[in-house]
C-alpha cells in the first residue's frame, strides 16, 4: 500500500463516522486523561458544539466495566457514545454497552469491535504508534463534519506531540495544513515550554540533562553561554548556541531519539490559549493526572479562566516528576533484556519509564512496575531502535500480565498493565523472556 491510499482509507473511516454523529442529537463522549486523550475531546466537543450536536463528556484513567456502567446508567437510548484515545483494545468490555459506538482512536485493535464505526490508523495500515495519535484521528473526523475545523489542527498536533509521535506521514500532513493557514508555526530550538531559562531547564523533565533540577548547575551552565532571560525572547542565534550546547551533553550519554526530541522544530499554536506546545501537553497532563479533567478540556476549549492556576500545577507537577526520575535513577535495576524498578507509590511512572529509557539506560527497554494500594501499575518503554529490532511491548505486557493474572496492551514502544500485588518478580522475568525471543537473543 501506499501512504496516499493508507491516508485516503482512514479519511473514508473518519467520513463514515462524521456522518454516523451527524445522525444523531446527543452523543456522551468517553475520553483518556493524558494530552492525547484531553486534545482528542477538545477537538470533538468543538466540533459538535459548531454543529449545535449536544454532548456530554467524560475523561477517564482507563476503559474498563466501571466505565460501560457508568455510561449505560446515564446515556440516554438514542444516545451516540463516542470513545477517543481508546475503545481499540476492549472489544469485549464495550460489548456490554447498550448505545450505538463510534471509536477514535490509535490503539491496535483488538477482536471483533462491537462499534458502528471504528476510525483507526492500524485499520488502514498506518502504524498509530508513530504516526498519528487520537488527537489526530479525531481531527480529521471534525474536518469531516465541517472542513472549517481546520482550526483545531494545533489540537491535533499537540496530541501527537504529547505521545511523543513523529510528524511525519499522516502528522506531517496535518502540520503542513495547519502552517499553511497559519494555526500553527514553527521555531527551531530547544524542544520546550517558554519561561526563564533556568527555570525552565531546572523543572522540565524532558530533555533530561545532567544539570536537570540542579539550579547552581544550570546557572554556571548557563553562565558559561551568556545566556539568560525568557526563553521566548531569545534571540535565533542565543537558541541555537542554547541548543547545541545541550546536543553536547545528550551525545555523550542518550539516543539519537533524545536529541531528535529535544532540538528541533517547536511548534506554537496560534489559535490555542497555550502557544508553546510543550506548555500545553505539560498542562493537559497535568490536570489529568491531578483528577482536574474539567479543567484541561476548558483550557483545550479557549477558555482561560483556570488557565494560571493550570500553569502553576503543572510546574510543580514537572518538578515532582524530575524528582521521581532522580530517585529511579538509583533503583534501576537490570535483567538479560530489559531495565526496570519495583517501587510503591511512584507519581508518573510513564514519564520516568520513558525518560529512563531515552536517557538513562537506552539500550533496553524500561519496564517501572508500581503498587498503589491494590494493584500494581506498569508502565513499559522502548525506543524506536528497539522498536525496529522486533521489540513489541503491547504483546510481551498482554502476554506477561495474562501469565500472572493481570491485563495490559498499548503499542510496541509504549504500553501498560495491571497485575495483582505479589506477583512482580514473576512478571518481570516472563516480560524479560519475552523481550528476549522479540530481539532475538
Ligand atoms: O494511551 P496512550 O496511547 O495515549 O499512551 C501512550 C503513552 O506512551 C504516552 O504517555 C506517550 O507519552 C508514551 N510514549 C513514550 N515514548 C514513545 C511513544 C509514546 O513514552 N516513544
Ligand atoms: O499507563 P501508561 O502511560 O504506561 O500506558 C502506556 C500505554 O499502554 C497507553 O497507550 C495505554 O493506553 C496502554 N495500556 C493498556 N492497558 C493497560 C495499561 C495501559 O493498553 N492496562
Amino acid at each position: 500500500m501506499n501512504f496516499n491510499v493508507e491516508t485516503q482509507k482512514l479519511n473514508d473511516m473518519a467520513r463514515q463516522a462524521a456522518d454516523v454523529i451527524e445522525d444523531h442529537e446527543y452523543v456522551r463522549v468517553i475520553s483518556h486523561n493524558d494530552a492525547d486523550g484531553l486534545t482528542s475531546a477538545a477537538i470533538i466537543c468543538q466540533a459538535l458544539l459548531r454543529k449545535g450536536i449536544r454532548f456530554h463528556t467524560t475523561i477517564v484513567p482507563r476503559l474498563d466495566s466501571s466505565v460501560v456502567d457508568t455510561v449505560n446508567a446515564s446515556a440516554g437510548e438514542k444516545d451516540l457514545v463516542v470513545f477517543c484515545d481508546m475503545g481499540s483494545g476492549q472489544s469485549d468490555i464495550l460489548s456490554g454497552l447498550k448505545n450505538s459506538i463510534v471509536i477514535l482512536d490509535h490503539h491496535v485493535p483488538v477482536g471483533d469491535s462491537p462499534a458502528k464505526v471504528v476510525v483507526n490508523p492500524h485499520l488502514a495500515g498506518i502504524d498509530g504508534a508513530m504516526h498519528i495519535s487520537a488527537s489526530g484521528t479525531t481531527y480529521l473526523v471534525a474536518k469531516a463534519l465541517d472542513p472549517a475545523n481546520v482550526d483545531l489542527a494545533g489540537l491535533a498536533i499537540a496530541g501527537a506531540v504529547g505521545d511523543k509521535q513523529l510528524m511525519d506521514t499522516v502528522n506531517g500532513t496535518i502540520l503542513k495544513e495547519a502552517t499553511d493557514v497559519g494555526v500553527v508555526s514553527v521555531r527551531k530550538g530547544l524542544r520546550i515550554g517558554d519561561g526563564n531559562i533556568a527555570d525552565v531547564l531546572e523543572y522540565t523533565p524532558e530533555p533530561y540533562l545532567d544539570i536537570t533540577g540542579d539550579r547552581q548547575k544550570i546557572d554556571d551552565f548557563l553562565g558559561i553561554l551568556g545566556l539568560q532571560g525568557n526563553i521566548s525572547e531569545l534571540s535565533d542565534e542565543h537558541m541555537r548556541k542554547l541548543a547545541s550546547a545541550v546536543a553536547l551533553k545528550l551525545a555523550k550519554k542518550s539516543t539519537s531519539e533524545a536529541v531528535d526530541a529535544s532540538i528541533g522544530d517547536v511548534y506554537y499554536l496560534n489559535k490555542e490559549i497555550v502557544k508553546n506546545v510543550y506548555d500545553m501537553v505539560a498542562i493537559l497532563n497535568t490536570c489529568g493526572r491531578m483528577e482536574k479533567a474539567g479543567m484541561a478540556l476548558s483550557i483545550g476549549m479557549r477558555d482561560k479562566t483556570h488557565l494560571e492556576e493550570a500553569r502553576k500545577m503543572a510546574i510543580g507537577y514537572q518538578r515532582s516528576i524530575v524528582g521521581n526520575i532522580k530517585v529511579a535513577s538509583d533503583m534501576l535495576r537490570t535483567g538479560q533484556n530489559i531495565g526496570y524498578l519495583i517501587t510503591k507509590d511512584m507519581e508518573s511512572t510513564g514519564m520516568v519509564a520513558s525518560t529512563m529509557v531515552r536517557y538513562i539506560n537506552p539500550d533496553m527497554p524500561f519496564v517501572a512496575v508500581n503498587q498503589v494500594e491494590e494493584i500494581v501499575k506498569v508502565s513499559a518503554r522502548g525506543t524506536r531502535a528497539l522498536v525496529t529490532k522486533g521489540l513489541d511491548l503491547a504483546f510481551a505486557l498482554r502476554e506477561a500480565s495474562k501469565a500472572v493474572g493481570g491485563e495490559g496492551g498499548g503499542h510496541n514502544i509504549a504500553s501498560g498493565a495491571s497485575i495483582p500485588p505479589g506477583t512482580e518478580e514473576q512478571f518481570i522475568s516472563k516480560i524479560d523472556e519475552i523481550v528476549g525471543q522479540q530481539l532475538g537473543k
